[in-house]
């Protein structure tokens, strides 16, 4: 399937191609701001006078809706050397009822997300919307919007009345966290990919001066920015226009195969065609992909968005340029309760740098790898590009490799060459070597014989005349790790693939420093260059420590690179909002995770986690002052290193713990399909009797039988339709949809008659279904119809009404006749509809199941009065039961042991059966066993009470005649880890209370 921005992409190529761009009205100016902290010019974002390496990392908190996470989350993110993180904002969920407020209660509230950005010291790229896409239900939209008239993403009145409410209200909260009053916030996104336009509609520069207004008039004066879909010149009268990019696309099932000209390279000339007085900024840039129902899973995105692509394409983004770049996902999360649009499944891991587990995977320290270096390397901060396109051959001679040169054009001293393969799909190994110009003159490197390697799918960044403390590195093939200036010793770290040739030269005046190997097991070569010039040879394998003269080199191959860590500790300036600074660094190596370093009397505190209880070698490279270290809490034993750094060990602990078995515990089960019975009554169901809509799918009939006009916009919905036979009728045909991979399910009075058991690709669905035998005349029937909603349509196309696609009936017929009289049509979703009943969990979290009516997936529901079953017994006929166990879990402080349930069935088999996980009454799995692919749903720590009571429902809705059960559920950690996270508090859980009204 092409995703709309794709098509619209490969119709905008002509109009990039031929110059055409849209008007431009005003924006924010350099000599007409409205603060001075956060200013730009053409190379980058300059934040309180110093200019800033903007390289950060999406991660929604709507995702995550235990916010004593965040701060784990976060802290992450800075160890790994960002400076910043993006989020979305969700106005569906914020405003789920028109009219009744914007809610920014619990888990909405999103003070609690940015004091922890605050505390750990990021800065935040705010993106409220009012449209995000984002995968979520509407693409953000709320539900009531189906019932609203007018065409959405337009200056159109009614979409302007329906969203100002919003983005007034948000409008003030990101205000008040920018960063002109001592908050993180230091640019505002309005709308998203405002980008395709289906004739006639086009650009609406009315709705786009409207939404910066909004944001203006609401205190927000930072900066506004738009996320073009890409460099395709929308929406450009924002301060600080910039754009998104997904070259390896969304399909992860050849996670090796790279299309050979996926590296985008247009973007540095379509930005300089479009802002060349702003940084050439990028909103979105590739870190994962999402995966669709019936897809391949997680871990084959994070493969083909893996290292070798942060590598290639994050290094092509450098060598663009790019001094604002955001990751799209760093941190994917959970689709939890009915946050997802139909296009994805519950988890929304993404196969990013972070896993959904909140573990890291080994593309956060590639990630890191590439931070660190541009955090020390403020020469880039001012860099332009000054070959593209056709630089095969150049400065390699190599026609299969590709090198980009960027030149510091403020500083007139660095230069940095980006070489990868010219064909971008292929695993070929290049050797080379790079004939560059340098302050000494011309060289060809290496000078010391041998050749450079680029194997397969890679790239490097090769720097000249690069300023490391005092140090000038005249020129580096290992690439630069970070480097800093320790007790006034230059302290340098470069790293290669094990096994590969380098060469670091460096420039001394004129005494030159014999170079030493004092620890570590590799050799090196040296050759004096002139002109104070002298270049190391050494092969990167394990780690070996050279001295030369006032430098520390340390030599490493990727694996070791990949332990080092580079901690700031926030006291010493005296604040707690250190954003990202590269003053008084400490660089440790460690293990999985260090956190953060505080000094106090010759003594260093680290934090940091362990995932193993093999004992980690710490080397603290850190000014002599500091003569003891203490890792979470307990002191290292230390030794000196013959390069005069202090070295430990430490073990993790990672006590054992008991998890519950699920099958084992009792389980209670009651019918939630009590429905079908015939004393069942509906009578204070809604009644679907609307004959007109405004929704733009006109209705086949008689009656709207969409339920999004009846206020249902979630979950599980079941339409009933009484009526008296004719004596002809033989079976029933039924048009139904409910988004993709959505199944039904239909009875006739209490019989079974049929379900369609969906398909990943297909939306809706119509099936002929038989009657047991022909009805007769004037007898009384209901047909009840379970549907699942899949989420409402994203909304791509501007101007386009597709997030208002209905679900419901589309159209019905009986089989044998025309003539039934048409009879009463009633419909329920989630009690209560957008007057919904859980405030706590949110609007989308239960739909229409009768168990989630009745509030049975809430803790403290007595189900004393239910037989004995498990899932695992399930059902033996088509319907739905729901079944509730309670276990107690207690994990020990100290640990981070994240966990999932996890379903033993095969999916894709033809057992065609729907499963809800509830904890604690949150919803947290949705499977689907004929459809899949997940099968393992992360709860995290804060659903899952790690010490006292859980309670786990499950409602199972089997599809076949047969019935269905659950192989197996487990409840298993997905990591072991021993953390320096902060303490979790529970997300409320509200225990069950009786409701009112429920049917
Ligand atoms: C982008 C969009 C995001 C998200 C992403 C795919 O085009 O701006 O909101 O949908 O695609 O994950």
């Amino acid at each position: 399937m092409l995703l709309p921005k794709f098509v619209a992409f490969l119709a905008a190529l002509g109009t990039l191609a031929g110059g055409q761009r849209s008007p431009r009205l005003t924006r924010q100016s350099q000599t007409d701001v409205l603060q001075n902290i956060v200013t730009w010019d053409q190379y980058s974002l300059i934040i309180n006078g110093t200019r800033v390496d903007v390289f950060s990392g999406e991660i929604h908190p709507f995702r995550l809706p235990v916010p004593s996470l965040y701060l784990d989350v976060l802290q992450k993110v800075k160890s790994l050397g960002f400076s910043a993180i993006s989020a979305y904002f969700f106005w569906g969920l914020h405003e789920p009822k028109r009219g009744a407020g914007i809610s920014f209660e619990g888990f909405r509230d999103l003070q609690p997300f940015f004091d922890a950005a605050k505390k750990a010291g990021l800065y935040v790229i705010a993106r409220p919307g009012p449209y995000i896409n984002a995968e979520v239900t509407g693409g953000g939209f709320p539900g009531w919007g189906t019932h609203t008239s007018g065409l959405w993403r337009t200056s159109n009145a009614s979409y302007v009345e329906a969203y100002t409410d919003y983005m007034t209200s948000i409008g003030k909260v990101l205000a008040k966290n920018q960063i002109t009053n001592g908050g993180p916030i230091i640019l505002v996104q309005v709308e998203n990919e405002y980008s395709g336009f289906q004739a006639p509609y086009t650009e609406d520069f009315e709705y786009e001066a409207n939404l910066k207004s909004i944001m203006r008039s609401s205190g927000v004066t930072v900066p506004l920015t738009v996320n073009d879909a890409w460099p395709g010149s929308h929406y450009t009268n924002v301060d600080i226009y910039g754009y998104d990019s997904y070259p390896n696309g969304f399909d992860c099932s050849h996670p090796d195969v790279w299309l050979s000209d996926a590296v985008p390279e247009y973007f540095w000339g379509a930005h300089l065609g479009i802002n060349p007085q702003a940084p050439n900024a990028v909103y979105e840039f590739q870190g994962g992909a999402f995966d669709p129902w019936g897809g391949f899973g997680y871990e084959s995105c994070a493969q083909l968005l893996g290292p070798a692509f942060e590598r290639v394409f994050y290094k092509n983004q450098f060598a663009m340029a790019s001094t604002v770049l955001n990751f799209y996902m760093l941190y994917g999360g959970t689709n939890w309760g009915g946050i997802a649009h139909p296009g994805v499944y519950t988890s929304y891991d993404y196969g990013s740098a972070i896993a959904e587990d909140r573990t890291l995977r080994e593309k956060a320290y590639e990630l890191k790898l590439q931070a660190y270096f541009r955090s020390v390397s403020p020469a880039f901060l001012t860099s332009q590009p000054t070959n593209i396109f056709a630089t095969q051959g150049s400065f390699t001679g190599n026609q299969a490799l590709k090198t980009t040169q960027l030149l510091d054009f403020v500083g007139n001293k660095t230069a940095f060459y980006v070489v990868r393969q010219t064909d971008a799909s292929v695993n070929d190994d290049q050797t080379y070597s790079l004939t560059l110009p340098t302050s000494i003159g011309q060289l060809t490197i290496p000078t010391i014989g041998g050749s450079l390697a680029l194997n397969g799918k890679d790239s490097k960044i090769h720097v000249v005349d690069y300023s490391a403390g005092s140090t000038t590195v005249l020129y580096s093939t290992g690439e630069i790790l970070t480097w800093a200036t320790i007790d006034s010793t230059d302290v340098i770290l470069v790293y290669g693939n094990k096994g590969e040739l380098h060469e670091t030269a460096f420039k001394f005046g004129a005494a030159i420093p014999t170079a030493n190997v004092v620890s570590g097991a590799g050799k090196i070569k040296t050759k004096l260059l002139g002109n104070g010039g002298l270049a190391l040879q050494y092969v990167t394998s394990g780690q070996t420590v050279v001295r030369v003269g006032n430098v520390l080199l340390y030599i490493l191959d990727r694996a070791n690179a990949y332990d080092f860590w580079v901690l700031n500790p926030a006291t010493a300036f005296g604040q707690s909002f250190v954003h990202s600074t590269q003053k008084n660094p400490i660089i440790v190596k460690g293990g999985y995770l260090l956190r953060s370093v505080t000094a106090s009397a010759g003594a260093l505190q680290l934090t940091g986690d362990f995932n193993t209880t093999q004992p980690v070698t710490f080397e603290i490279i850190a000014p002599q002052l500091f003569q003891a270290v203490s890792v979470n809490g307990a002191k290292l034993a230390l030794a000196k290193t013959p390069q005069g750094t202090l070295t430990g060990q430490r073990a993790g602990s990672l006590p054992p713990i008991s998890l519950p078995n699920l099958a084992s515990l009792p389980w209670k089960t009651a019918d939630s399909l009590p429905e079908i019975q015939p004393q069942y009554s509906d009578a204070s169901w809604t009644v679907a009797d609307h004959k007109t809509t405004v929704n733009p799918t006109p209705p086949n009939t008689t009656v709207v039988l969409y339920a999004g006009d009846y206020g249902f916009h979630t979950g599980s919905i079941l339409w009933r339709h009484h009526f008296a036979a004719s004596g002809l009728e033989k079976g029933f045909n039924v048009g139904v949809q409910g988004g993709a991979a959505f199944g039904f399910s239909v009875w006739l009075d209490q019989t079974f008659i049929g379900s369609w058991k969906g398909d990943g690709a297909l939306s809706n669905f119509n099936g002929t279904f038989s009657f047991p035998s022909t009805l007769s005349k004037d007898s009384q029937h209901v047909l009840t119809i379970l549907q699942d909603h899949m989420g409402n349509e994203e909304n791509w196309w501007a101007a386009g009404e597709v997030f208002k696609t209905p679900r419901g009936i589309l159209s019905y017929s009986f089989v044998g006749t025309d003539k039934t009289a048409s009879g009463v049509w009633k419909v329920a979703g989630n009690l209560g509809g957008e007057d919904y009943i859980d405030t706590t969990r949110g609007a989308l979290n239960e739909g229409g199941l009768f168990g989630e009516r009745q509030g049975w997936h809430l803790p403290g529901f007595n189900d004393a009065s239910w037989v004995k079953g498990s899932p695992m017994t399930g059902l033996r006929h088509a319907g739905v039961a729901f079944y509730r166990t309670t276990f107690t879990l207690d994990i020990p402080a100290g640990v981070d042991y994240p966990m999932a349930l996890v379903f033993t069935n095969a999916t894709a088999t033809t057992a065609a059966f729907r499963a809800q996980l509830f904890v604690n009454g949150y919803q947290f799995g949705k499977y689907v066993n004929n459809i899949g692919p997940q099968k393992s749903f992360p709860v995290p720590q804060g659903i899952l009470n790690y010490n006292g009571q859980n309670t786990l429902a499950v409602s199972l809705w089997a599809l076949d005649a047969a019935g269905g059960h659950v192989d197996s559920l487990r409840l298993v950690t997905t990591a072991r880890v021993e953390s320096s996270m902060g303490k979790v508090a529970n997300a409320p859980s509200p225990g069950w209370v009786p409701r009112v009204h429920v049917f």
